[in-house]
């Protein structure tokens, strides 16, 4: 198996280089509107947003920026297949603009453009984004009324362009099926509210670069990509940053496309894509090391398991489950300019055989078969 990576240096707002109705999901993060890291690009894009700024007018340059993203929200809609997802990370800014303080609700306003351009909302995720800035609680203090809540989320909007799609060829779902994720991570990634991932150890790039990009955690588009595509799908990141979106692809065995405005990040996304080999495998281990602990737990308490898993032997909850399969990324290749080709391995590894301390026996049956909770 094999993935492909390719980033364009170029504004999103027209993303020729992706054919109309060919891709199947989206995950991004935009610069976030009001929020002052932001102020330089979002006035290099339109200068009328400097005067907004310069004479006090916090709702027009709140407007004025947003009005700079919208055409990046069609081309969204252009490229997505029918029943194809867009993920989008938002955080809403809090600002005071001469003396007045208020709340700039970007996820509010990207929400209302992308359901007037025709994408359909799911429920959206918020993220717990802690801040521990010893200046965090702001406005009168103890004495009420005009003290502020302080912000410490983000949200990621999910929007879907028309109707499910189907999975009618048997190719179609024995690539959904190995796709499929874990019955305890799905109780976890399909709750509303994630709440742990500033922990997450995966960081991509040092420090001063991660500021500079305002890069989301890796955790973030790699639950995204495995929650809404399959093996071999498309990812598109229009607001491609440091790349965070294409390494989450490329250690989930979907291939990507990237844009991004600032050619400063050439050297991160590179030295992401050589990092991405040995990232993704530390996820898939982690990801299995998880799933043997909550099987062992289960099993403790005397819970007797359906299935097993026909590629790792190991027992699983559910029937979807029982092909779910880990591609181990072995190389990455850069191959043309900004372009990157991953190999993968197509079956268990010894790796995996150290993993799981279990024999690596396909099933018997083809649908898995009863477990003798052996772990
Ligand atoms: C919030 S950052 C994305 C960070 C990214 N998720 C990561 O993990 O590194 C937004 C990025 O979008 C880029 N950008 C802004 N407007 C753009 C446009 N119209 N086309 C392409 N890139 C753009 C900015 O240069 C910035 O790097």
């Amino acid at each position: 198996m094999q993935t492909t990576h390719q980033i364009f240096f170029e504004n999103a707002k027209t993303m020729q280089a992706i054919s109309s109705k060919s891709i199947g999901l989206v995950v991004t993060s935009p610069p976030y509107p009001m929020i002052q890291m932001w102020d330089e690009l979002f006035v290099r894009l339109n200068p009328a947003i400097d005067e907004a700024l310069n004479t006090n007018n916090g709702m027009a340059a709140f407007e004025l920026m947003h009005s700079t993203l919208e055409p990046v929200w069609r081309e969204i809609f252009r490229i997505l297949k029918p029943g194809g997802i867009a993920c989008i990370n938002i955080g809403d800014a809090v600002r005071t603009v001469g003396d007045s303080f208020a709340l700039y609700p970007n996820h509010v306003k990207i929400l209302s453009q992308m359901l007037g351009i025709g994408l359909s909302a799911l429920p959206h995720i918020l993220w717990r984004k802690q801040t521990n800035a010893p200046n965090k609680f702001m406005g009168s203090g103890m004495l009420p009324p005009y003290a502020y809540v302080t912000l410490e989320h983000e949200h990621i909007i999910i929007m879907r362009k028309g109707a499910r799609k189907t999975f009618s060829s048997s190719t179609d779902k024995d690539i959904r099926r190995e796709s499929a994720y874990f019955w305890e991570e799905r109780n976890n990634w399909f709750s509303d509210v994630w709440m742990e991932l500033k922990g997450t150890r995966q960081q991509l790039v040092d420090n001063s670069v991660r500021k500079r990009s305002a890069a989301f955690p890796f955790e973030i588009p790699y639950r995204l990509i495995n929650m809404f595509s399959v093996k071999g799908d498309t990812i598109v990141d229009p607001f491609l940053g440091t790349g965070t979106t294409m390494i989450a692809a490329m250690a989930a065995g979907r291939n990507s496309a990237g844009f991004e405005l600032e050619p400063d990040f050439t050297l991160a996304l590179s030295d992401g894509a050589s990092s991405a080999v040995d990232m993704a495998n530390t996820r898939i281990n982690d990801r299995l090391e998880a799933h043997l602990e909550f099987v062992k737990n289960r099993t403790d308490v005397g819970y007797e398991f359906k299935y097993l898993n026909r590629h790792y032997g190991f027992p699983v909850m559910t029937r979807q489950e029982v092909e779910l399969l880990f591609n181990r990324p072995l190389r990455v290749k850069e191959t043309e300019k900004k372009s990157f080709r991953m190999d993968y391995s197509s079956s268990p590894t010894p790796e995996d055989c150290y993993r799981v301390d279990t024999p690596i026996r396909p099933a018997t049956s083809p649908r898995g078969k009863r477990s003798s909770n052996r772990i």
